[in-house]
């Protein structure tokens, strides 16, 4: 009895989504290499198995290999950079024709499309599927992002689409991307949004720690999250806010240095490539690198001690607003990264589709993206909207309030800065990049358009003689 789906790689995600690929009927084998001191991974695994799953477990890749029904369907679960290509390595002397590997790490989607070009000589197929939702998505039904050529994909979605999350009308959160790296790049930007996300929450938190106890935070989260800022973010923030530790905040004791694992810093650097103006995500990133200087700053922090002047008075509406503004922002620039790269790469990708299979499952789940599935259905652009931009004028004000209360206080507030000043360069009809233009033409003859000329045409001025 062969089974019908293969999984390499039982770490935490690797795992749960085995017991719930298991849990849906499926057959499965999975396989986890064998190294001294891992011997046990593998049946410390099966003894989790409830008596109605059908998984089998190898140590040995040929014996794993052996027990696939053909064309095998494998499911990589292992850490994304150099291991799977050392994988596939080992795994394509044992596979045949129409084999179908699928990455489910978060993959750099051009590591995606190299693989796949090398694996198509091989005629073996490879998707690269991202997946969010953390150990619980895994578990219980994360959102689905599979790239790679359609027909593979429509071998692997009975099982893909049975794991993946349910969104609000029953349909599941997994829908085919696109070709290529598209998966992985639609995850990639995923992150990259989810970073501003979480970096929004921050400031605010920043903010109104001033002069609130976590407490009243919470309390104020709680009352948004019932609302339109409702969102699993918030949700996950306001729990955090209050959870303890003896008498202590667990807040407290956490070290204020962030770590990262790439994606958001990837999705920023595909923004410079694509020339498209993710600063928020951008400012999420640079916010984590700083905070990671944390003995230069405690060293710095000495200087400036007991200057500040501070104000407390930030109205809770105040705050509200200028967030519900900044998320905006943020979602309009991370769909237009998605825009830019189905334009360039020809991946046709379905802006109100990625939105609807972000509903559930995923980490950047809310409010927000459940209307994107509509707003996106008409246009390609959230600035396109009326009430998007009716929201975010209105809302301007709140968020110029909220940014002279961070300077006020000290408090550093890297992305809503940004979304402000997207906001308002986007809003301004003549922009300061004349000079610009102006400095490039003078010291490198690297010429300009004109206001009174075509734009075809690039002129040269000979600035020493005027
Ligand atoms: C998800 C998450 C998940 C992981 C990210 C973030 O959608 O389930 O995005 O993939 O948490 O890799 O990692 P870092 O914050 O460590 O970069």
């Amino acid at each position: 009895n062969k089974s019908s789906f293969g999984l390499i790689g039982l770490g935490v995600m690797g795992k749960n989504l085995s017991l719930n690929i298991a849990e849906k009927g499926h057959s499965l084998s999975v396989y986890n290499r064998t190294i001294e001191g891992e011997e046990k991974v593998v049946n410390e695994f099966l003894e989790l198995q409830e008596e109605h799953m059908r998984i089998n477990g190898f140590t040995s890749l040929n014996n794993f290999i052996d027990s696939l029904e053909h064309p095998r369907k494998i499911l990589i679960m292992i850490k994304a950079g150099k291991a799977i290509d050392q994988l596939i390595d080992l795994l394509t002397p044992l596979l045949s024709e129409g084999d179908i590997l699928i990455d489910g790490g978060n993959s750099h989607y051009q590591d995606t499309k190299r693989r796949q070009q090398f694996l198509k000589e091989k005629k073996i197929n490879f998707i690269g599927l991202g997946i969010s939702g953390g150990e619980e998505g895994a578990r219980k039904g994360p959102s689905l992002m599979p790239g790679g050529d359609l027909q593979s994909y429509d071998m692997v979605a009975p099982v893909l689409e049975s794991i993946a999350a349910t969104d609000i009308r029953g349909s599941k959160c997994c829908s085919y991307i696109g070709p290529d790296g598209s998966g992985h790049f639609v995850k990639m930007v995923h992150n990259g949004i989810e970073y501003g996300e979480m970096q929004l929450l921050a400031e605010v938190y920043a903010l109104l720690s001033v002069s609130r106890s976590n407490e009243e935070i919470k309390e104020l989260f709680v009352e948004w999250n019932s609302g339109n800022l409702n969102s699993y973010l918030l949700k996950i923030t306001a729990d955090i806010l209050t959870a303890k530790e003896g008498n202590r905040y667990v807040l407290d004791l956490i070290l204020d240095k962030a770590g990262n694992k790439g994606t958001g810093s990837w999705s920023t650097k595909a923004a410079f490539d694509l020339g498209t103006a993710n600063t928020m995500m951008a400012s999420a990133v640079f916010a984590r690198y700083i905070s990671s200087f944390k003995d230069k700053r405690s060293a710095l922090s000495k200087l400036i001690t007991g200057s500040s002047d501070s104000d407390s008075n930030i109205h809770n509406k105040t705050i509200k607003k200028a967030y519900e503004f900044a998320r905006i922002i943020n979602h309009q620039q991370g769909f237009q990264l998605l825009n830019e790269a189905s334009k360039l790469y020809k991946w046709r990708l379905n802006l109100s589709e990625i939105s609807r299979i972000w509903t559930n499952g995923c980490i950047i789940r809310s409010e927000l993206m459940n209307n994107c599935i509509s707003y996106f259905s008409n246009n390609h652009d959230l600035f396109e909207n009326s009430n998007i931009i009716e929201t975010l004028k209105a809302n301007e004000q709140a968020i110029k309030s909220v940014l002279i209360n961070g300077l006020t206080n000290r408090v550093p507030l890297d992305v809503f800065s940004a979304a402000n000043n997207y906001w308002i360069a986007m809003t301004t009809e003549r922009l300061s990049a004349n000079i610009i233009q102006a400095q490039r033409d003078y010291f490198g003859a690297h010429t300009y358009q004109r206001v009174d000329a075509s734009n075809h045409n690039f002129f040269h001025t000979n600035w020493h003689k005027l």
